[in-house]
């Protein structure tokens, strides 16, 4: 399945916190493939999930397991390492994003500065769009960031939403918005792909998903905090369509 542009704004839904869940035990249960499963009958268009260098959550077999069994499209966030470059051309995923990963952090903190490692990050995407694969990199809404993501050929860029979804007061919350629409609007301009994620959840998406270049949004953790108490089904429904209402698409 390939990555395609569309019509309406689509959801990927990221399973990693099932994983964690397990992890937690070093058992079997919750299983993510199964909340994979799920969340594609409740009408998600994607399933995403980190494969971290230290493997706290999502392990290896996940990721196989998933690559056989979602019909939809699998977004593997991975840290621009040679190892996951090389786990990615393996498995080939329907995109591949880039995180910045620090080993200490609680869940991806900031964007990727590509503009220090423009380099670097040139080669790897240059490597995994080579065998197919399209690239998208996780960035901060910053123009001068995305401009460097433009130079260095990758084809998505995802807008970190979280210092919007963070912000606390309504002056700052309408100051970041403005940042991630603008950013938004200033990679499409250039002819990059948009997406956006982080920190998204039931009340803050609606204004987020009326942006129009973005063509999906990464969830995860408001999904499945909620689904602890509707149900996992129910809750990516509910996620889908608030998304789909507040896009107006
Ligand atoms: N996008 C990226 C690049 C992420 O690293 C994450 C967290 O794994 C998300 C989106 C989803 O964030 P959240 O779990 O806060 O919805």
């Amino acid at each position: 399945m390939t990555v395609l542009g569309g019509i309406i704004l689509r959801l990927s839904v990221n399973v990693d916190h099932v994983a964690t869940i397990r992890q937690a035990r070093r058992g079997m249960e919750p299983e993510p493939v199964t909340a994979a499963v799920i969340a594609e009958l409740a009408g998600t268009d994607g399933i995403t999930v980190h494969l971290r260098e230290d493997r706290r959550h999502i392990q290896d077999r996940d990721l196989r397991l998933l690559r056989e069994i979602v019909q939809t499209e699998l977004n593997l966030e991975m840290a621009a390492t040679e190892e996951m470059a090389g786990i990615a051309i393996n498995i080939k995923p329907d995109l591949v994003t880039l995180v910045p990963e620090k080993r200490e952090e609680i869940t991806t903190e900031g964007g990727l500065n590509v503009i220090e490692n423009k380099e670097y990050l040139k080669g790897v995407i240059k490597r995994i769009q080579g065998s197919g694969i399209p690239v998208s990199i996780f960035i901060d809404p910053d123009t001068e960031q995305i401009k460097t993501g433009h130079e260095i050929k990758t084809t998505f860029v995802e807008v970190h939403t979280g210092m919007y979804a963070n912000a606390r007061k309504e002056k700052e919350r309408n100051t970041e918005f403005e940042r991630v629409r603008n950013a938004c609007r200033f990679a499409s301009e250039l002819g990059l792909r948009v997406n956006a994620g982080h920190g998204l959840n039931y009340q803050n998406v609606i204004r987020i998903a009326g942006i129009r270049e973005i063509e999906s949004l990464y969830i995860g953790h408001s999904i499945v905090s909620r689904s602890i108490f509707v149900g996992f089904e129910r809750a990516v429904r509910e996620m889908k369509e608030l998304i789909e209402a507040g896009s107006g698409r």
